[in-house]
């Protein structure tokens, strides 16, 4: 039935892909003349992928052309993968400049298809996160920032390893569609104003072959193919304007806040470089994000924070949600401050315009609004393992990443992308970090339907948890700002309150 509402709902329009505009700053031509996403035909070929990798081997920073002639090469096979992982390699030990990452990152998106939203009317603001455990941000966040007349176009990916994908999490909504063609995306943003799915279109196809090399050449850590890899998918997406989400700590990607900051000056600058005011928060991702992991329990969690149904448990996924959003009305127009921003995604929040939002969304892209608006009428696993405290004080530390792994082995996550994955599996926090505990009392509670994992998860997740005598002195969920020009500014928490 959602299905025939929704192609009802949808006028087809045929799909719209532009190159980038020709214009470059930095070392790239001003005037390459392309009329569509391809390299422009007359760059310059002459140097040698041995002398270009000889180059960065020295230290020596290329120009945009040189950068933009190695990945078009490398697109059409004429630099070879293992000449492909010898300049990775060298770029991770001496590094790039920003205009090298930056000409790098629009390289990566010249690879492939670039959204053009210019017929959806409205002004299009988007947020990237880094990935962690237990972040169902997007799922509050988009519809809230829509509920403002804001375009949130949101391309999302699928879980791997311990962090979890918003696209699996969609995903357990029965009868909701994440692949949808690029008309049916642009008309949903049209008529309601948000739409999450997973890439339309060929975008940055060249990310693929590089991503793969350097997961199996010990390249993946370094900023700027980090920054370009990341950024080259959102760039393509081509939204107006960026909040970026960018993690630190055990179930992050870089467990460093200084190595977080300074992947989010890169990315602040690839972002402001193609002219998308680009905002990033430092966030911590030491414990998991709200009391829920998993696909259809970070679902729930989310609804109840669209319901404004106060969970102490869900206190650091609020704050996250209300501060990001608050940032994307600021970039989009609708406030004036962040401040203001914070104040008014609050609002709507308590006063249901979020929910809606969210429902109209839901129903939009194929899903049950039975299932959303009665969440706990959603079936469960067939086994549910308690994890109890073996002694008394407070929660002082919950490691992410490790129940990150659990909520894996339980059937939550993947593996490997071939995986499939168990929507009523997961964890249930019942205690946060400063959380006061006594023996006995339920810390988590673990879900699956998979037979004999239960054990071995019960102890993973009772060793995740650290119990100490002394209560926790309080840390910081958000500690930075990054902004464009590599401006870091402290986080003043007190806007929460
Ligand atoms: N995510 C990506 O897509 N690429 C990276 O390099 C790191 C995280």
């Amino acid at each position: 039935m959602y299905r025939a509402l929704l192609t009802k709902a949808i006028r087809p329009l045929q799909p719209r892909f532009t190159a980038l505009p020709p214009a470059f700053r930095f070392n790239l031509s001003a005037t390459h003349p392309f009329s569509s996403a391809s390299f422009p035909s007359n760059l310059d070929h002459s140097q040698s992928p041995a002398a270009f990798i000889s180059d960065k081997r020295y230290g020596k920073a290329h120009t945009g052309d040189e950068i933009m002639s190695f990945i078009d090469r490398y697109q059409r096979n004429e630099v070879k993968d293992y000449q492909m992982s010898a300049w990775l390699m060298a770029v991770c030990l001496k590094g790039m400049t920003p205009n090298e990452t930056a000409a790098l990152t629009k390289s990566m998106v010249m690879s492939g298809d670039i959204a053009d939203l210019t017929d959806v009317p409205g002004i299009s603001v988007d947020k990237h996160s880094t990935g962690g455990v237990g972040d169902k941000i997007s799922l509050v966040l988009a519809p809230l920032v829509a509920s403002f007349g804001l375009v949130v176009p949101m391309m999302s990916g699928r879980g791997l390893g311990h962090t979890g994908g918003t696209l699996d999490k969609l995903d357990s909504i029965p009868g909701f569609s994440c692949d949808l063609d690029m008309d049916n995306f642009k008309n949903i943003l049209r008529t309601v104003g948000v739409a999450m799915i997973s890439p339309a279109g060929d975008m940055a196809p060249v990310d693929k072959r590089i991503y793969a090399l350097r997961d199996v050449t010990s390249t993946v850590r370094a900023i700027p193919l980090q920054t370009s890899s990341i950024m080259c998918k959102k760039l393509a997406e081509n939204p107006e304007s960026l909040v970026l989400d960018v993690k630190f700590g055990s179930g992050a990607f870089n467990h460093e806040v200084e190595e977080s900051i300074e992947l989010a000056k890169s990315m602040v600058e690839a972002g402001e470089g193609d002219n998308k005011p680009t905002t990033a928060f430092i966030t911590s991702m030491d414990e998991p994000i709200g009391w829920a992991v998993g696909n259809w329990n970070e679902i729930h969690e989310s609804i109840q924070v669209l319901s404004n149904d106060e969970n102490p448990l869900s206190a650091d996924l609020l704050n996250l949600v209300v501060v990001q959003c608050g940032q994307m009305l600021l970039q989009g127009g609708v406030a004036s401050t962040l401040q203001e921003g914070i104040t008014m995604a609050k609002e709507n929040l308590k006063n249901g315009k979020a929910l809606a939002k969210f429902h109209e969304m839901v129903e939009a892209q194929g899903g049950s609004l039975e299932a959303v608006k009665n969440p706990t009428n959603y079936p469960s696993a067939k086994h549910s393992i308690e994890v109890i405290s073996t002694r008394s004080g407070y929660v002082t530390a919950i490691d992410a990443l490790a129940i990150g792994l659990v909520g894996v082995d339980l059937g939550a996550g993947r593996k490997f992308v071939e995986d499939d994955v168990d929507f009523t599996a997961g964890i249930e926090l019942r205690k946060k970090t400063g959380d006061k505990v006594e023996e006995g009392d339920v810390l988590a509670v673990l879900s699956t339907n998979r037979d004999g994992v239960g054990e071995v998860g019960k102890q993973k997740v009772e060793g995740a948890y650290k119990v100490d005598e002394e209560a926790p002195s309080p840390t910081k969920l958000i500690t930075n700002v990054v902004r464009k020009g590599g401006v870091v500014e402290d986080f003043d928490e007190s806007m929460l309150q």
